[in-house]
């Protein structure tokens, strides 16, 4: 038997035993004649003591860090006790060794504030596996999946695995592609989620389906996305929104519980589109802190019956205002006392490419209720209050004002509130606020090519499967998708379409979305032909989901989480790279295998592929 016991788990009360443990050396510290070892495994860290009468065994086979070691001995109580590890009080005496198996010296220290820089760690990430921090992400990832599986068998839903050598399935990236040796010139697609085949498997009949599965896409990569990533991807028949939110604020919570254990007793926000965009600028608004946006002028979207405050700004004789389509307003809580350094470095931060505002326009409402601001030349006192006013300003913040155009401007002022309350701690990575977003538009406008399939035309926002709400159907069935004038696409009936679709947000993040899906074949006709597809494409594409439609499609709808993203942000982490065991780096590289990589030219002959880089 390699052991008797973990490296975790003897205490006092084990005193006198004889065991056998088996680990890692984590370090090995020689006072004098005695030696001691700190024992490492997946369990935790047990203190070894070797004494005089082992010291021609330890120089006949001296012991190096990341060694594999088995030793029997007995526990013993410790002299001086470490009250920061469970098995602080204890050590083992030890009477035999073995070393199991050799290291070379590792590249970094195996530790949580280890000496390994990012490259390295991920190119011996065997390595960097084993330190304390990475594990803890993997057993909390670990018992977020259990958590979900536990909950979903309970409601019924039952895990179906699906192919991953499929056909495109379009979530809005490129999809990756594998060459089929026995069909030359033809390829698979790796599934960007297994959005058809979940349709599918309602039209089948298995109601209530789940799976925690890895999907696929070639896109730019961030902190919170990967090249492959994991969706709890879920789908039910018979349902309408409502028993989707319900059923899925069900699991959200129930991981809280069980992971972290927080009761979250609190209902979970529900905000329109309209209401984030116009509210935060951003349809992930994170809602831990209460600023919000004065809208200064009425941006020229789609966001019709909103009242603007252009009242406010206007008849100043102030270009940058008047001229800008949009100007949006936050007040900062408690920043009036900034100093001039302090508000050149907002504006520079604001200058920045990445944000790309021109300048920036600031108002103090002093501690004495009075007002200060950048452009004291063109607005008196009293218009100042009356925008402090209107911006919930109190005494001792800071109104920044962004102006420009409508797309960029909200970004900015978006990311300008983040940067705020992240300065000020108001981001709190221990503190969890649920949101859903509903009524998304159903369609974009893509007024440039955006993916190859040309400009001037609808794209689904969310994905073509998407149904429109009930009452904007017949808006869709009666119109023409045609854009006669490309400046005036807004004012296209398609414009106003919303679909059935809900985003869960949590912490200014997109934690999961999903929709209720078209299930009868005419309406998903006219949602591909909207898109630009005609009927051959249609059938070339999506035949086999046309053709199910006809045999029973039950109504139906569900949506998918992204696991990492849930993980690290559990985790209180931004990367999701440190709550995957192999991530890829922001290159798609994998640097351990490094891949991508070159395949033999035997294959290339096989597939009968030829290179011809450019
Ligand atoms: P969607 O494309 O919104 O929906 O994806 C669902 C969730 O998956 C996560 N996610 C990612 N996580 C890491 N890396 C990525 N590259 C990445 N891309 C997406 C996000 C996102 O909210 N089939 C639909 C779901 C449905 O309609 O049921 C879908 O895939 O957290």
């Amino acid at each position: 038997m390699y052991r008797t016991h973990t490296c975790g788990e003897l205490r006092l009360t084990d005193k006198t035993k004889q065991v056998t443990l088996a680990g890692w050396v984590q370090t090995v510290r020689k006072f004098g004649s005695i030696t001691f070892v700190d024992l490492r495994d997946r369990y935790g860290i047990t203190q070894l003591l070797f004494s005089e009468n082992l010291n021609a065994d330890l120089d006949a086979n001296p012991l190096g860090r990341e060694f594999v070691l088995q030793v029997k001995g007995i526990v013993n109580e410790r002299s001086s006790k470490n009250a920061n590890i469970p098995t602080g009080e204890i050590e083992i005496a030890v009477t035999e060794f073995k070393i199991l198996n050799k290291s070379a010296v590792p590249p970094f220290t195996i530790q949580d504030d280890t000496d390994g820089g990012d490259d390295l760690r991920m190119k011996y990430r065997f390595l960097d596996l084993r330190r304390n921090a990475v594990k803890k992400n993997l057993e909390l990832r670990y018992a977020v999946g259990r958590s979900t599986r536990n909950y979903l068998h309970e409601n019924n839903f039952m895990d179906i695995e699906t192919p991953f050598l499929i056909k495109s399935t379009p979530e809005g990236a490129r999809d990756f592609v594998v060459p089929s040796r026995m069909n030359p010139g033809q390829f698979y697609a790796l599934p960007q989620s297994p959005q058809t085949f979940k349709q599918l498997l309602m039209v089948s009949g298995y109601d209530r389906y789940y799976q925690i599965v890895k999907c696929f896409r070639d896109e730019d990569l961030r902190a919170d996305r990967q090249p492959e990533f994991t969706q709890i991807d879920c789908e039910m028949c018979f349902v309408e929104q409502e028993d989707i939110l319900q059923m899925f604020e069900g699991l959200i919570k129930r991981i809280f519980k069980d992971v972290k254990g927080i009761d979250y007793t609190d209902t979970i926000e529900r905000m329109t589109w309209e209401d984030a965009m116009w509210r935060y600028g951003n349809d992930k608004p994170d809602i831990r802190f209460d600023i919000s946006i004065l809208n200064l002028k009425k941006p020229a979207s789609v966001f019709v019956g909103k009242n603007d405050h252009a009242y406010l700004i206007n008849g100043a004789d102030f270009k940058v205002f008047d001229e800008a389509e949009t100007v949006v307003a936050i007040a900062v809580p408690g920043c009036a006392e900034y100093s001039r350094k302090q508000t050149d470095e907002l504006t520079e931060w604001v200058k920045r490419p990445q944000i790309g505002m021109k300048g920036l326009v600031f108002i103090k409402v002093n501690a004495d209720g009075t007002y200060k601001s950048s452009v004291d030349k063109f607005y008196s006192e009293e218009k100042l209050k009356a925008i402090g006013e209107a911006a919930g300003a109190k005494a001792g913040d800071l109104i920044l004002i962004l102006a420009g155009t409508e797309e960029r401007t909200r970004k900015a002022i978006s990311d300008l509130r983040m940067y705020m309350a992240t300065r000020l701690g108001l981001r709190k990575a221990d503190e969890f606020k649920l949101l859903w977003v509903l009524d998304f538009p159903l369609f974009e406008f893509a007024l440039e090519d955006q993916d190859g399939g040309g400009a001037g035309r609808w794209v689904a926002r969310h994905h073509p499967f998407t149904s429109p709400k009930p009452s904007d159907i017949d808006m869709m069935i009666n119109n023409s998708p045609k854009v006669e004038n490309l400046d005036k696409y807004l004012e296209h009936p398609y414009a106003n379409i919303k679909a059935n679709a809900y985003d869960m947000i949590l912490n200014g993040n997109e934690l999961g979305g999903g929709s209720i899906r078209i299930y009868q074949r005419e309406l998903q006709e006219k949602m591909f032909a909207a898109l630009g597809m005609d009927a051959e494409e249609q059938q070339h594409k999506f035949g086999f989901l046309l053709g199910a439609f006809e045999y029973g499609a039950p109504p139906h709808g569900g949506l998918a989480f992204g696991f990492d993203r849930l993980c690290s942000i559990l985790g209180g982490s931004e990367s999701i790279r440190d709550f995957i065991a192999f991530p890829k780096n922001n290159a798609g590289r994998d640097v351990m295998l490094d891949a991508p990589a070159t395949i033999d030219e035997k294959q290339f002959v096989e597939l009968q592929i030829k290179l011809d880089l450019k």
